[in-house]
């Protein structure tokens, strides 16, 4: 082991301060398998409640791959990146039939399942078979950088393989605690934006970004992403008390979830009105707009509420069932409040 990295003081904290997380309670791949999906998409307290729901209606491997599509997006709504609860379940499939349920157990393998890329597997790896490999994130960059006072770019894959190559030559055989250490260590106390919490970080004295007292100038990026700006106007159709909803696409973003009805551009009140007609409309208004912003694009919606004299070809639900039984992505968020409030 290398001696310019406090790796048994890193430890020590970590026994001292880790989080009681409910998929720290065992080391089982399944349970660490979601979290960390899970995690990727959202903060540690949030994803508690999220992750406690899926444990309960999916607990095993075997549950995840016969539940229906539409019930696991439901499970997954507000996540974001469906996609991901997608290759979950093509995952868990995989490992009935490939692997006659048993996790796989290199790094190798567990790389090579649906939606697993190097940071799950070894997270996985380390955390659950105690592999020697590492888990490496956004938090585990900034921490490297400021210890070393790094200023190259850390989403240069080169650079970040210069990294890895270093942390492997540190890595003691406890190698699940010190992936998590480094990773707490990120999301707790080595901040991101605005001032790390130098003052009680156990590795201060190490540190060399903190001596140098520049610990805002790393890490550094190289990239810097321009997202591309897209027009819709959504409407809210009703009926009585009934709302028309319908399936997106199968392919692409946000495939085989549920939305309200839209089109392309932000159409004003007089287009919009042009655009539903008059054979079927009692009336039309404008409601308000709103952006939502993914990680590629930006959406810009304007709103429009329809009242109608009878059905259309739509699914139509009420107020309850928007909320509780189809998932709706959180694109349309600021329509279901709407319609939840009024
Ligand atoms: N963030 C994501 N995964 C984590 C883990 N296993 N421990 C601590 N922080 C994390």
């Amino acid at each position: 082991m290398q001696e310019d990295f406090p790796t048994k003081k890193l430890l020590m904290w970590y026994q001292e301060n880790k989080k009681e997380l409910p998929w720290r309670v065992d080391k089982d791949p399944y349970h660490v398998w979601i979290s960390e999906i899970m995690l990727q998409q959202t903060r540690i307290e949030a994803v508690k409640s999220y992750y406690l729901r899926f444990m309960e209606k999916l607990p095993t491997i075997e549950a995840l791959t016969n539940v229906p599509l539409d019930e696991l997006f439901k499970l997954w709504e507000g996540l974001g990146y469906y996609h991901r609860a997608k290759n979950l379940k093509k995952a868990a499939i995989m490992i009935m039939e490939k692997y006659h349920g048993e996790f796989p157990r290199t790094y190798d393998l567990i790389l090579s399942l649906p939606g697993i890329g190097e940071y799950t597997s070894g997270a996985i790896g380390s955390i659950c078979f105690n592999l020697p490999v590492l888990a490496i994130d956004g938090n585990v960059l900034r921490v490297y950088s400021r210890m070393y006072f790094s200023i190259e770019a850390v989403d240069d894959i080169k650079v970040k393989r210069k990294i890895e190559k270093h942390l492997l030559q540190i890595l003691p055989k406890e190698s699940g605690d010190f992936n998590q250490a480094l990773m707490e260590l990120g999301e707790n106390i080595c901040l991101p934006k605005g001032m790390p919490r130098c003052d009680i970080c156990p590795i201060a004295s190490f540190c060399q970004a903190y001596s140098l007292n520049r610990m805002l100038e790393v890490p550094k990026k190289v990239k810097k992403m321009v997202k591309k700006i897209e027009n819709y106007t959504a409407f809210i159709f009703s009926y009585q008390d009934l709302y028309a909803i319908e399936k997106r696409k199968s392919e692409g973003l946000l495939s085989g979830l549920w939305q309200f009805p839209n089109v392309e551009g932000n159409l004003s009140l007089d287009e919009a009105k042009k655009y539903v007609g008059i054979d079927n409309v009692l009336s039309v208004k404008e409601l308000f707009s709103y952006q939502h912003v993914f990680t590629h694009r930006i959406w810009q919606v304007q709103v429009y509420f329809v009242s109608l004299k009878k059905k259309t070809s739509f699914t139509w639900v009420d107020k309850s069932s928007i909320k509780n039984s189809y998932a709706i992505p959180s694109a349309f968020k600021k329509i279901v409040d709407w319609i939840e409030k009024n």
